[in-house]
């Protein structure tokens, strides 16, 4: 049985650190306010010449040597991302074209928050389909862009940044000890839609817009969205709780991430946690947290992993995995 396997990981962040202490000159907000409700200290803001484009190329670069690879093995790149240098061609092609990868196909997807997990989820789809052998899967946003710096209600959540991994087709048993996306579970109800959102677009504005949240609603419903798929990446399974090396959450909320973990029964020692030096980065939060604790050696191989997000949407999803 084909399984798709982490090959290779990578990140980029842009050179500016915007600290808490920094936000206060900027709007009526407070260092211990943030900490205290969200866990957050600092985020990276992308400068001159960053871009999401830019940032995904960096992180990509950076999985490829890790996995020993070129642009020339990579059959196709998938850019999970909200804040695209366009509104088209696609950032995926555009960093196609800064790879120098002139063969093969790249698209973007757009699922907010779990851009990344739906990204996973969609490339194991193609690798297991026959579509595609090696897969770069790339999460990568400059949310400082689309931020209304005058709302301190959103303006203190986010941040940019750029992720990347490479997912290789390999043979496994088709056991749950084969390496490899084991599962993915995805979810979405436009229900939602005005809960969080940008209030511009191509074709209802004709302008870019910027960010809108209810806080309190998405906080609302995020433990219980995140722990049904969950619960429904082990029963598709038949591991459970005790099976898993580590959860590597969305990073939105310290709140959120501990109030998940505990519903669950996850051990915080087993939960990666980057929100606080990263902010919200959306689709790259995933890959930005994935990357530290597998770069220092926690998350080792044959670990099983556990990857979860819930966004604007509403969307939400999982993604089981063995390292
Ligand atoms: O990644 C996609 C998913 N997004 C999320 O997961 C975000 C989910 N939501 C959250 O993380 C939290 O709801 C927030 C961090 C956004 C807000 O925390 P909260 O505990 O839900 O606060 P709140 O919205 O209930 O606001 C409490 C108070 C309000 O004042 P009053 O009405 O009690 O007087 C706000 O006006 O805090 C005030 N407030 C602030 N104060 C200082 C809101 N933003 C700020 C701020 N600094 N930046």
């Amino acid at each position: 049985m084909i399984r798709s396997v982490v090959r290779g990981f990578g990140t980029s962040l842009p050179k500016r650190v915007l600290t808490n202490r920094e936000l206060e000159s900027m709007v009526d907000t407070s260092d211990e306010w943030i900490v205290q409700r969200t866990g957050i200290r600092q985020r990276y803001i992308a400068g001159e010449g960053e871009t999401t484009a830019s940032l995904g190329e960096a992180a990509a670069r950076e999985a490829l040597d890790r996995a020993g690879l070129t642009a020339a093995d990579i059959d196709l790149i998938i850019v999970a991302t909200s804040t695209p240098d366009n509104t088209f061609p696609a950032t995926a092609v555009n960093i196609q074209n800064r790879l120098g990868m002139h063969h093969g196909y790249a698209f973007d997807l757009q699922a907010v928050c779990s851009g990344f997990v739906y990204g996973m989820a969609t490339a194991d789809a193609y690798i297991r389909g026959g579509l595609a052998r090696r897969v770069l899967v790339i999460g990568a946003e400059t949310f400082s862009r689309i931020l209304d710096w005058t709302d301190r209600t959103t303006c203190v959540l986010f941040g940019d940044g750029a992720g990347a991994i490479v997912l290789e087709a390999q043979e496994g048993e088709g056991t749950v000890a084969d390496r490899g996306v084991l599962t993915a579970q995805l979810r979405s109800d436009g229900a939602h839609l005005e809960k969080l959102y940008v209030d511009g677009g191509p074709s209802s504005t004709g302008t870019v817009g910027h960010l809108r949240m209810e806080g309190r609603e998405v906080f609302k419903h995020a433990v219980g969205m995140i722990t049904d798929v969950i619960v429904a990446a082990f029963d598709a399974t038949g591991l459970s709780i005790e099976d898993l090396d580590w959860l590597v959450p969305h990073q939105a909320n310290r709140r959120i991430i501990d109030g998940s973990a505990k519903k669950l029964g996850i051990p915080l020692e087993k939960v990666v946690v980057t929100v606080d030096l990263h902010g919200n980065t959306s689709a790259a939060s995933i890959p930005l947290a994935l990357a530290s604790a597998a770069a220092d050696g926690r998350i080792k191989k044959g670990d099983l992993v556990l990857l979860e997000a819930m966004g604007g949407g509403f969307t939400w999803g999982a993604v089981l995995l063995r390292w």
